[in-house]
């Protein structure tokens, strides 16, 4: 079996794909500070802002792919904390392209609809960004630096996405189905339209990516839907 690293396994996002993925691959995950067990997934702990420990990754596991989904994922921690976020979101994400350049190996890399300011959906790859966040600024840095160093990148631009994921790394779902169950009001967007997919479908979307794009891809869910959807408890199902 061919090596994967997948970066960020204890997150929600990494687990799913490592559950996925190992059924093809044999598949080491990093997490930083959540440790997390996978049946047949090797994990090693990294910070992956430390380029020399990002070398020795690279070195012991000689991986024949690399999808990186390590991130500080959350826009308003980025937001209030804009040197530690860009270090993982932007310097890692670089150094990581770099290194697959160097090896000669495919690399995915996870984006976000948030590099667009959203007031001109639906949109094609080929359109200029427009991130209203700091987040979305540092995936747009990320997307430019790592196509520089490594132009067979596939930088794909995830959307909202939901379902089960590692015990330290839930999506949106479970704290709005929490306050459902409670019977408590949810405070929720009314003028925002996402595309979401669930981790399972998004993991499938990546390994396929991973293989056959080079260069940017929008994997959005199929259809458009309102948070007034969830609110009156429509299902999001894909
Ligand atoms: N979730 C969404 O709806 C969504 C939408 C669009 C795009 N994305 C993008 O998709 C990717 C995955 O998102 P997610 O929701 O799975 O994120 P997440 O649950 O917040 O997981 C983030 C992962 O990054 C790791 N990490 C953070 N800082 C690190 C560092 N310095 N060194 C090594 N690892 C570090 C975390 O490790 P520890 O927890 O062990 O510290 C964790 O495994 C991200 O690139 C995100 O920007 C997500």
């Amino acid at each position: 079996m061919k090596k994967l690293l997948i970066t960020g396994s204890s997150g929600f996002l990494g687990w799913n794909l490592c559950q996925i993925a190992k059924q093809k691959w044999q598949v080491y995950g990093t997490h930083f500070t959540h440790r997390v067990e996978i049946t047949g997934v090797k994990q090693l702990r990294s910070d992956l802002t430390d380029f020399q420990e990002l070398q020795r990754l690279f070195q012991e596991i000689k991986p024949d792919a690399v999808i990186h989904t390590a991130a500080q994922s959350q826009p308003n921690y980025c937001q209030t904390h804009p040197q530690e976020s860009r270090a993982i979101n932007v310097t890692a994400s670089c150094n990581i392209a770099g290194l697959c350049a160097y090896y000669s190996i495919p690399c995915a890399f996870t984006s976000t609809d948030l590099v667009f300011d959203g007031l001109n959906a639906p949109y094609r790859e080929t359109d200029p960004v427009s991130p209203v966040s700091l987040y979305g600024e540092q995936k747009v840095l990320a997307e430019q630096g790592m196509l520089e160093r490594y132009p067979l990148t596939a930088v794909c631009r995830m959307p909202l996405m939901f379902g089960f994921g590692a015990p330290a790394a839930k999506s949106f779902i479970q704290p709005m189905l929490r306050s459902l169950r409670e019977g408590q009001e949810l405070a929720l967007f009314v003028d925002e339209f996402r595309t979401p997919v669930s981790g399972n479908t998004a993991a499938r979307g990546l390994l396929l990516a991973l293989e056959n794009v080079q260069g940017r891809i929008h994997l959005g869910g199929k259809s458009s839907i309102g948070a007034i959807c969830i609110s009156q408890g429509i299902q999001l199902l894909d």
